[in-house]
């Protein structure tokens, strides 16, 4: 794995058109939460841009791959009696797949949860066909915690949400 290939910096305006075209997949679309549209369009992306940028502290980031926009990664800050723990979500451009970018660039947002934002608790719900993501969290040490039986709605059709968090 060439780890050391993968950064993730902050999102950047000129970023639009590779998130538009790397999101207007309905392979990626298939497994995270609806508010993603789809078809999706440049104009989704600077909807997507403009809601980043009032972020503080920052939460959303790009992830690169030599340099490339490859994907995005970003955490939901919980609130209330929930405080000390947020949710984890990413998607990586499919060109991009399987070359250990997202297991790089969760292991890097886990590590900004718990040192930068001062979280205890990082959880995520995969859908029960996602194995490649439960492989990502797993290998970023999050441990399954349990299955949320019929809990996820998606194109029609019920899920079992798989549970993970990592810990600190
Ligand atoms: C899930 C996703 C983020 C993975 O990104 P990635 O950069 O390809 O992930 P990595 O390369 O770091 O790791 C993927 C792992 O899953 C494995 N994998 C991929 N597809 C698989 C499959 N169909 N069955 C079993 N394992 C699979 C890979 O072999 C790899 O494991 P390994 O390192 O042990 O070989 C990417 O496919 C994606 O963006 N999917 C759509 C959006 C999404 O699912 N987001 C997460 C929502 S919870």
């Amino acid at each position: 794995m060439e780890k050391q290939l993968v950064t993730v910096r902050p999102l950047k305006k000129s970023d639009r058109k590779k998130i538009a075209e790397y999101a207007n997949n309905k392979k990626i679309w298939q497994n995270l939460r609806d508010i993603m549209p789809h078809p999706y369009t440049l104009e989704d992306a600077d909807v997507f841009l403009q809601m980043v940028a009032l972020e503080d502290p920052l939460c959303t980031f790009a992830i690169a791959y030599k340099g490339k926009f490859a994907g995005v990664c970003g955490l939901n800050l919980e609130t209330d009696i929930y405080r000390n723990s947020c949710e984890i979500g990413y998607w990586i451009g499919e060109p991009f797949w399987s070359k250990g970018i997202a297991t790089e660039a969760v292991g890097w947002l886990a590590k900004y949860a718990f040192e930068k934002l001062g979280k205890v608790r990082i959880h995520t719900g995969v859908f029960e066909y996602n194995v490649a993501s439960m492989r990502v969290l797993e290998k970023c040490g999050f441990e399954k915690e349990g299955v949320f039986r019929k809990a996820l709605t998606k194109d029609g059709k019920l899920y079992n949400e798989v549970r993970y968090a990592l810990v600190k």
